[in-house]
């Protein structure tokens, strides 16, 4: 069976990101010019993908009509001869089929997932984190459907991390089966270093197969009254096979403050339109900043 349909949650309420967050989406955050969340369905669209059913919550609006036509717009730019600009606004409305489903209280990451499953259904999907930014040759989430196909099993997405992050995500151990690919026998939502089984973090791509939603289901709410998908992989793995692939990406958490510096710049410095003016301007910058000493030395 192939891989379809994505589910995408956004009803977080970005607590991190506040005050920015009070009124508007994080995901709507721009990277440049294209507000994160676009950059993920255009990941998700790459690898295939033809339907993305977000999880949505209050104050997440915007998300939908970025997704949607705004004719007004259009015949303005259209009025005005602004033809490349035009293209750009209407090819977003097309770029795949959009289903908004609302989670009513922000109970976890599982419980956003489990609001998604009658558009899901019973079939595998694909689960990508709106605000978990990744580049790479081929798409991240492409990687993990490529493990899907081949072993017919939920695939989770994994990187090292250094042992003082380990206990910010959840953690998987297992047997490595293939170059970078493991067949998991142990999932844990954010351990104690002690308790880890390794270094490899889940990171936001999961390939799902419906089982999960049972799973899902007999998950008891783990820290802050959350469901948590991690712990319902654990009782998943009790069932099926899960394997973990190690994500070939450059990764970028933009819900996090430093996270979404760095993808901005790292964004800025990718757009020829931009790249020289904006090399200049830091490198003046750091000069600055080293002369003042303000280097951290
Ligand atoms: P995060 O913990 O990164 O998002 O959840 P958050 O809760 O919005 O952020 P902070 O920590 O308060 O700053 C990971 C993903 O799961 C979604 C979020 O939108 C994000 O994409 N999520 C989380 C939901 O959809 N519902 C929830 O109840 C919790």
């Amino acid at each position: 069976m192939v891989v379809r349909k994505a589910v995408i949650p956004v009803a977080g309420l970005g607590t991190r990101f506040l005050p920015a967050t009070k009124a508007q989406p994080k995901e709507m955050l721009p990277l440049v010019d294209k507000p994160v969340i676009q950059y993920i369905v255009e990941e998700a669209v790459a690898a295939g993908i033809e339907q993305i059913i977000f999880v949505t919550g209050r104050h997440k609006r915007a998300i939908e009509d970025h997704f949607d036509r705004n004719l007004e717009l259009e015949i303005n730019l259209e009025e005005k001869g602004k033809e490349e600009l035009l293209k750009i606004v209407r090819d977003i409305s097309d770029l795949a089929d959009f289903i908004y489903i609302r989670q009513k209280e922000p109970l976890g990451l599982g419980h956003a997932i489990l609001t998604a499953e009658p558009a899901v259904g019973n079939e595998p999907f694909a689960v990508l984190l709106g605000d978990d930014v990744m580049v790479s040759e081929k798409p991240a989430i492409g990687q993990l459907i490529d493990v899907f196909e081949r072993f017919r099993c939920s695939v989770v997405g994994v990187q090292e991390v250094p042992e003082e992050e380990v206990s910010k995500y959840g953690i998987v151990g297992g047997r490595e089966v293939d170059e970078g690919i493991y067949k998991l026998d142990e999932l844990v939502e954010k351990p104690f270093l002690e308790e880890a089984p390794s270094n490899l973090a889940i990171a936001g791509r999961y390939v799902l197969t419906p089982g999960v939603f049972e799973a899902l289901r007999n998950t008891p709410p783990g820290r802050g009254r959350e469901i948590q998908l991690t712990d319902a992989l654990r009782i998943l793995n009790g069932r099926e096979a899960i394997y973990g692939r190690i994500l070939k990406v450059k990764r970028y958490d933009t819900g996090d403050k430093l996270g979404f510096l760095q993808a901005t710049v790292d964004f800025a410095l990718r757009r020829e339109d931009l790249r020289n003016s904006f090399l200049k301007f830091l490198k003046k910058r750091v000069r600055e900043e080293i002369e003042d000493g303000g280097d951290d030395k």
